[in-house]
């Protein structure tokens, strides 16, 4: 059996990165010991943070030159020796990026579980995965919105912010209005998620558009992008608004941010809040339970992107930063067998 293992050749010089900041490697396939599995990689999952962590500047995780990329993925067993699983069970994993990984569920905890086939194998990556319950973590434990408040989420038609602004709307919200990039996400966010509007940042009249969407300011701010967009919204937000700060995907390279001025922060009383989903992982089953039911109904949908083949990692991790994706981006490596 072939194994490609993708690791990082050097750090990226710029934001977007090429072909040459990987080098896939051809590496024996391990033998499953005790208590370990043997699995074929079908789908990887790829957020925002993997173009962060190839950065030297600090993230959750820093990778060095030459270290495997390591990331959430639906995997198939191929053989087993740890209880309660058997060739062709379908599990979500935290692996390396291969062909094939040898690993102990048991050492994973909570990122290793079996999922069930009769949906989409790649929704267990999306709404129904770690973005998903981003999302979940960033509403329910961070921003908390009420019935009265106006919720706006940046990158609205990715994959965390998609989940958010659904989320928000399901759970009663008053007013949900999104921000993303071009006209046709927009429309998309709108029509297809039910937010009740959504607004194009790279049209000039943004922050007109976004006051106008917003009439009655904004009380919580699911943040996903930073930069610019971050500095639009801030003058928006409502006297005790919350801000739940789950990623700047605008400065993950090289735009260089000033950061807010925090003065209005005070005036305003705002409460602003970053957050890492992993420290949340005993609020999964909760999550699975209420998202797989609006799942199951179609009222909660997750679209997602996919680019073919392992070689192709680095058109992954771009297609993040360009905005090409719809809702989620994952690698497909395999199909299943
Ligand atoms: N805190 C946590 O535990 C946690 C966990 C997972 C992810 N995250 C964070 O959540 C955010 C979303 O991640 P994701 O994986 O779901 O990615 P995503 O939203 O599916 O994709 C990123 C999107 O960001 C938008 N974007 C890119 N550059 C931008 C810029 N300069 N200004 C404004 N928008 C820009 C693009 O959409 P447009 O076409 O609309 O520009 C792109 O589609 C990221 O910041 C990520 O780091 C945090």
């Amino acid at each position: 059996m072939n194994n490609r293992l993708v690791t990082m050749a050097r750090h990226p010089a710029q934001l977007t990165v090429s072909a040459e900041d990987f080098q896939i490697l051809e590496v024996p396939v391990a033998e499953p010991g005790e208590r370990e599995l043997l699995v074929k990689t079908i789908y990887i999952g790829v957020d925002a943070g993997c173009r962060a962590m190839m950065n030297e500047d600090p993230y959750v995780v820093n990778m060095a030159v030459g270290h495997p990329f390591v990331g959430t993925q639906i995997a198939q067993v191929v053989q087993s020796n740890a209880d309660g699983f058997v060739p062709g069970d379908f599990v979500h994993t935290l692996s390396t990026w291969s062909d094939f990984s040898v690993f102990k569920p048991a050492e994973l905890g909570p990122w290793c579980y079996k999922i069930d086939g009769d949906l989409s194998l790649a929704v267990h990556l999306a709404g129904l995965g770690f973005t998903g319950f981003t999302a979940w973590v960033g509403l329910n434990e961070i921003a908390r919105p009420t019935q009265s408040d106006t919720v706006v989420v940046s990158a609205a038609a990715g994959a965390v912010g998609y989940a958010a602004g659904q989320l928000a709307r399901m759970t009663g919200t008053k007013r949900v209005v999104g921000i993303a990039g071009g006209a046709n996400k927009c429309q998309y966010v709108v029509e297809e998620g039910g937010f009740d509007a959504c607004v194009d940042y790279k049209d000039p009249a943004f922050a007109d558009h976004l006051k106008t969407a917003c009439p009655e300011g904004i009380d919580v701010y699911f943040e996903n992008v930073g930069g610019k967009v971050q500095q639009t919204v801030l003058p928006l937000m409502n006297d005790f608004g919350r801000i739940a700060l789950c990623g700047q995907i605008a400065q993950y390279g090289d735009e260089v941010s000033h950061g807010p001025n925090w003065l209005p922060l005070t005036l305003k009383r705002l409460k602003v809040q970053g957050f890492l989903a992993n420290d949340h992982f005993e609020c999964f089953a909760q999550f699975r339970g209420e998202t797989e039911k609006w799942f199951r109904s179609g009222d909660y949908k997750s679209p997602v992107s996919i680019v073919k083949g392992l070689e192709n990692c680095h058109e992954a991790i771009n297609s993040l930063i360009s905005g090409k994706n719809l809702g989620r981006q994952v690698i497909q490596v395999a199909e299943a067998y």
